[in-house]
């Protein structure tokens, strides 16, 4: 009865990604966690081309795979399981992930697990800190935004989510309509932190409405027309941008990537710097109004359920945010419940998390997967 040692794959979006968990005390699971970033590749298309992110976790993942094992100073005989993200994500990198692992498995007699990647996000804060089951949890990433009462391994229920787009995804495209780099998030937050949160007014979409759906397609469109009236009060030299008055004609970049050029967009010469920064500051701190009040109800019907030790868990990429971060805890500080954050760098995507959802389900007797196939929709 020696601890089980996992390795864990990921490749649903643009990082690959591969780790190695040894279980034992939640201090020094994470024997080993190699994750290679796609960004250069797809800078230039202003987001994620499928295609693309396909072909390059086809060519990395192995080298990560073999970078994780030789970190951890672990060998393939070493392994008790295999662990791949099987959805959802784009359906190309998801294929890659698995086609990998089903190739180890087949080559070392492994058993493999097949791991839905937000319930990665979701168990992660149970990786590196001793939470029961259950907490409350919100997910705030680039492709979701959900709150989850996280029962056991493989047993999630969700009280709200999103109804538009997921905040990191509205991070991104409020810097791609400022003329930041992508991924937007810590873009955003850097010139928040020199920014004015009070001097532009934001609107914080659905808090007049019960429960605790959000919605933060609204603000994005607020922060383009936002930048728009300041160009155009700034000066005149901005007159290519008459579209600003006839509201109807103002274009939002679309989350998806068609290859247009970020130029026109971005307007970098006709917004200022400070401009900038305040909407920035603006824009963060809409999202961060948005979420604690959401956590706050979240919160009141989480403990309907009345567990002794409630506890509120953060994960997703959005997660990584300081004063996002600072909020939430401020939200559980004044509600006595305890509030657990993941390390940053398990916050957004890894594959720690994937062996780690993998090694929860396998000490519960849960699994491994006896088929497998990838799927690019798949609610937790
Ligand atoms: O979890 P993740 O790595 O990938 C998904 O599964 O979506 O999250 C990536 C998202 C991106 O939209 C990125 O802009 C956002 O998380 N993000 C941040 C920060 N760091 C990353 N958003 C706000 N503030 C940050 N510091
Ligand atoms: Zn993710």
């Amino acid at each position: 009865d020696r601890p089980l040692t996992f390795l864990g794959i990921e490749s649903s979006c643009d990082d690959s990604a591969a780790a190695i968990l040894r279980d034992g005390p939640a201090a020094g699971r994470v024997l080993a966690s190699v994750v290679r970033g796609q960004g250069a590749l797809h800078a230039a298309f202003g987001g994620v081309v499928p295609e693309i992110a396909a072909r390059a976790h086809a060519e990395v993942l192995d080298h990560c795979v073999e970078a994780a094992l030789a970190r951890a100073g672990v060998g393939l005989g070493d392994l008790d399981g295999i662990a791949v993200t099987a959805g959802p994500g784009l359906i190309g990198g998801v294929l890659a992930g698995v086609m990998t692992a089903k190739g180890l498995a087949a080559a070392t007699g492994l058993p493999l697990w097949g791991v839905n990647h937000l319930a990665g996000h979701a168990l992660t804060p149970r990786l590196t800190d001793d939470l029961a089951f259950p907490y409350l949890l919100l997910l705030v990433s680039g492709g979701h935004c959900q709150f989850l009462v996280v029962e056991g391994p493989d047993r999630f229920r969700r009280l709200g989510g999103t109804i538009d787009d997921a905040p990191g995804e509205a991070f991104d495209k409020v810097a791609r309509i400022l003329g930041l780099p992508q991924p937007g998030g810590p873009e955003v937050e850097r010139e928040a932190a020199t920014g004015n949160p009070r001097r532009i007014p934001l609107p914080r979409p659905l808090l007049d409405r019960e429960g605790c759906d959000l919605s933060f397609s609204g603000l994005k469109t607020a922060v383009l027309r936002a930048r728009d009236s300041l160009m155009s009060a700034h000066d005149g030299i901005m007159s290519g941008h008459d579209e600003i008055k006839s509201g109807q004609q103002t274009r939002v970049p679309s989350a998806h990537l068609s290859g247009h050029s970020d130029g026109q967009l971005s307007g970098q010469s006709g917004l200022r710097e400070s401009d900038r920064r305040d909407l920035c500051a603006a824009f963060q701190a809409a999202v961060a109004d948005i979420l604690a009040e959401k956590t706050r109800r979240a919160l009141a019907l989480y403990r309907d359920a009345a567990p002794l030790r409630p506890a509120f868990a953060v994960a997703g990429g959005v997660a990584a945010n300081a004063a996002i971060r600072s909020r939430l805890q401020a939200v559980c500080a004044a509600e006595s419940v305890e509030f657990v954050a993941p390390p940053l760098a398990l916050c957004t995507d890894n594959a720690a998390m994937i062996a780690w959802a993998a090694l929860e389900r396998a000490r519960a007797g849960l699994g491994p997967d006896a088929a497998i196939s990838a799927r690019p929709r798949w609610p937790l």
